[in-house]
């Protein structure tokens, strides 16, 4: 197991991976179980998560997701959905217009640790045609596809990307 600040400094973006090394049920459930541990608004977890492992499937999030290819590599991908009216019954626009989105998000960052965590890579994908996604997969009207977790054992050592400063970042009052 490892030390969380260890994992939190080798989550890097992971875009190729082993496609014929599935992600095991177990790991996956961990992972889920990791994302449902995640802060909500009220405790009201105004989202839902679709786990694709469906081939066709994920090649047309890859397509919906402007062709970028290791959509369709990764042997799973996990699509985040707000679900707005959840979070708008108690909080009102607040809650449609931000605490859903934060939910989801939040859930989605947990994830993407417990990935670390289970020995796999991931990458987070934001840029996609939401209409699309949201056809593919049959999502119901109150769900709307936020990001997309491409989930695989990794096939390339990922580039470490460089972050702004904290002094950048930081003002201290
Ligand atoms: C909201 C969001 C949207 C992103 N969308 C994409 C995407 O569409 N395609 C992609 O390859 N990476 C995407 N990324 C991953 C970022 O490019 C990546 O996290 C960033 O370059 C930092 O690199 P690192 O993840 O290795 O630290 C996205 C990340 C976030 C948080």
């Amino acid at each position: 197991m490892w030390d969380f600040f260890k994992t939190v400094r080798h989550r890097h973006s992971v875009r190729r991976y082993q496609a014929d090394m599935p992600v095991e049920d177990e790991k996956l459930h961990a992972i889920l179980e990791t994302a449902i541990a995640a802060p909500s608004a009220g405790d009201l977890q105004a989202y839902g998560v679709v786990a694709v492992r469906d081939a066709a499937l994920r090649a047309a999030l890859s397509r919906a997701a402007h062709d970028q290819a290791f959509i369709a590599e990764a042997p799973v991908v996990l699509v985040f959905c707000t679900e707005a009216e959840r979070s708008a019954r108690k909080y009102g626009e607040r809650g449609r217009d931000l605490f859903a989105l934060q939910d989801a998000t939040i859930a989605c960052a947990y994830a993407q640790l417990a990935v670390v965590a289970a020995g796999l890579g991931s990458t987070w994908v934001g840029y996609f045609d939401e209409a699309q996604v949201a056809e593919h997969l049959g999502l119901p009207e109150t769900q709307r596809p936020v990001a997309l977790l491409c989930v695989g054992y990794p096939a390339e050592l990922p580039e470490v990307t460089p972050r702004r400063r904290l002094d950048e970042l930081v003002i201290y009052k």
